[in-house]
Formats: structure tokens, C-alpha cells, sequence
């Protein structure tokens, strides 16, 4: 039986030596440790053995059984090493380098778009402030003049928590709809007069297609001051197309309906195509849909403590894939979060041209 093992070991670690790659080697380790394998049933012997015999036997088999599955590890790492190097050199031979490291990493194209309209925004006394993406249903509706059962909150389909077994009662606990769900809190914590803006991601119940995802972003602006009106709204809308698009740029309000805000608007910009001649992506109007905005609703600053008949506010809101999608036509806003490298780094060029 000792020798028997002894034989194993010299044969076999002859065969490791020699495989060529990882295929000779799988075979090695069935012939040696698969279930018909010379190790594995080796110790269906053991039991004709002596005692004496398997005190000698035992520990052998044990320490050949290691050493060549060590073996089998260390050819099997050799063979992988050497044909990374056998790669590169040859790739390097047609002067073609293969790089298996991941590209650098950068900002994700929204990222950058976000971070050049706060800028914009800051350019003018804007602020940057967090509001929680899991929220109440008092902030995200309630606060913002939204009551329960109203048909308004069919507006926003929601994505709510299942937060029964943390103690909370049903329908109390989403994942944001907006980010105005910012707009209490930071009525309630600042003082007038306020500048804010609120940068982040959105979550809805969607049905997934070119123009609906359940996750996105959205970017807000609260300003409180005396006499706020119409006119700021205009003049702060056209501000932003003219910093984010050029100086041709214009603003058109259109009444539309929000409950927390009233007059509320909806923002239309010239369009950045024709610009305002009319054409298939405008629909022919030469304009195009960009914001919801409108004067804070006095509800709304009454939640928060504010006196409506003193101060005024504006409320707006846009969505930067909706902007980056008209800026560069692209026609299938889930391409902004499935990964597609592709997309990206193109995307990418344009924003650096
Ligand atoms: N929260 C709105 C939405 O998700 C967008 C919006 C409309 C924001 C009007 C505003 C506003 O600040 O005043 O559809």
C-alpha cells in the first residue's frame, strides 16, 4: 500500500508537470480526487490494513492526498500567468496592446450636467441642500397641499414602502416622487429671504419605455423673498436657458396645474433645434416643454411658518435627463442608468465639444 502511494504521487506529479493548460489539468484532478479517482477510493482499502500498517498508512496518504492537489493549484496558476504574459507579448507583437484593467474612472454625463446647472444657480446665491430619498407621505404630499384621497396625488405614481413590519403604518412610508418633498424642510429650517436648490434622484412607479424610468433625477429651486412674482419666475427661467444654452435663448410660461403651487406653470423653452422656427422635435411649435414652476402655494408657506401676505415664493423643478436627451436627441432615456459604456463615453465627447 505504501508503495502504491508512493507510485501515485511519482506518476501523477510527472502528468502535472506536463499538462499543457487547464483542460489537461481538470482531467488530472477527476482521474486523481473525482469520484472514481485513484485518491478517493484508495481508502476503501484502508480497512484490510492492520493497525500498525494504517498508522503508517493514514498520515501518508494524507500528505500525498495535499501535495498534489498543492500541485495541481501551483501548475494550475503557472498556466494562467504564463498565458497572460504569451497574450500580451504576442498582442504587442501586432502592436496592439490589450489593457485588462477597467478605463479610468469619471463622472457619469448627468453628474457633470448636474453640477454645471448648480453652478449656474450658485453664480446667483443659490445654495445646495439634501432632502431624504425614503421620505414621509407628509413631505413628499401632504406638506405640499397634497391631502389623502385627493385625486392629485394620481399625479405621481408612487412606490411605497412595505413599512408595516417596522412599526409604520401603510401608505405612510415612499420612495420620494419628487424632489419638492425638499420643499418644507427648507422652508421650515431657513429664514426668509431663501435660495435654494435640491439636486438628487426621484423614484416612480412606472411603466418602463423611451420616456419612463423608475428611477431618475430632478433638480429644484426654492426662492422666498417680499414681492416675488411672475416676472422673477420669467426672468430666473430665462437666465438659466440663456446660461445652460447661449444667450439666443428665450423662456415661455403656460399655465399648468400643480397643487403646491398657485399660479403654477409650465416652463417651455425656445427650441434648442430650430430655435423657435419649428421643427419634428418641437412638434412644429418651436417650443419645448422644460419645467413645472409656479408661485408657492400660501398653504404651503403657511405650513412652514411663513406669512403669505409678507413674503412670496417661487417653486422649480426640472429634469436633467430630459434636458441632456433634448440637448443631444438621445431617444431612450433608460440609456442613462443600464451601464452602456458606450453610451456614456459618447455622451461624454459631446459634452466636452
Ligand atoms: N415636482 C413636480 C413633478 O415632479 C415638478 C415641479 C412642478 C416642481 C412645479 C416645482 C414646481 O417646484 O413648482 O412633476
Amino acid at each position: 500500500m505504501e508503495e502504491k502511494i508512493n507510485q501515485i504521487s511519482i506518476v501523477y506529479k510527472q502528468k502535472i508537470d506536463q499538462a499543457k493548460n487547464l483542460s489537461d489539468l481538470d482531467l488530472i484532478y477527476i482521474d486523481l480526487f473525482g469520484k472514481n479517482g485513484e485518491m478517493t477510493l484508495l481508502p476503501r482499502q484502508f480497512s484490510k490494513l492492520i493497525k500498525e500498517e494504517l498508522k503508517i498508512i493514514s498520515p501518508l496518504f494524507n500528505k500525498i492526498k495535499n501535495y498534489l492537489s498543492e500541485q495541481i493549484e501551483l501548475k494550475r496558476a503557472q498556466i494562467k500567468e504564463d498565458s497572460y504574459s504569451k497574450l500580451s507579448t504576442e498582442t504587442l507583437s501586432i502592436n496592439e496592446k490589450i489593457n485588462f484593467t477597467l478605463p479610468k474612472a469619471k463622472l457619469h454625463p448627468l453628474t457633470v450636467f448636474e453640477r454645471q446647472t448648480a453652478d449656474i444657480f450658485k453664480k446667483i446665491g443659490f445654495s445646495q441642500f439634501e432632502a431624504p430619498y425614503i421620505d414621509t407621505d407628509y413631505y413628499n404630499f401632504e406638506a405640499l397641499n397634497i391631502p389623502e384621497e385627493h385625486p392629485a396625488r394620481d399625479l405621481w405614481d408612487t412606490l411605497y414602502i412595505d413599512s408595516e413590519k417596522y412599526g409604520i403604518q401603510p401608505g405612510k412610508l415612499l420612495l420620494r416622487t419628487h424632489t419638492s418633498n425638499s420643499q418644507l424642510r427648507i422652508l421650515k429650517r431657513y429664514n426668509p429671504p431663501i435660495r435654494i436648490m435640491n439636486i438628487g434622484t426621484s423614484f416612480r412607479y412606472e411603466n418602463l419605455d423611451a420616456r419612463h424610468e423608475h428611477t431618475f433625477d430632478q433638480f429644484e429651486l426654492v426662492f422666498v423673498d417680499k414681492n416675488l412674482s411672475l416676472a422673477d419666475l420669467q426672468y430666473l427661467s430665462e437666465y438659466y436657458l440663456k446660461e445652460a444654452f447661449g444667450q439666443q435663448m428665450k423662456a415661455r410660461l403656460r399655465p399648468k396645474y400643480y397643487p403646491f403651487v398657485e399660479p403654477g406653470a409650465g416652463i417651455d423653452a425656445l427650441c434648442i433645434f430650430c430655435k423657435g422656427q419649428g421643427c419634428k422635435i418641437c412638434g412644429n411649435t418651436g417650443w419645448i416643454e422644460l419645467a413645472g414652476a409656479g408661485m408657492i402655494h400660501p398653504k404651503v408657506l403657511e405650513n412652514a411658518g411663513i406669512n403669505p401676505k409678507e413674503y412670496s415664493g417661487i417653486a422649480w423643478g426640472i429634469g436633467p435627463e430630459r434636458m441632456l436627451m433634448l440637448k443631444y436627441g438621445i431617444n431612450d432615456l433608460r440609456l442613462f442608468r443600464n451601464g452602456d459604456l458606450d453610451f456614456l463615453e459618447k455622451l461624454e465627447i459631446e459634452e466636452k465639444r
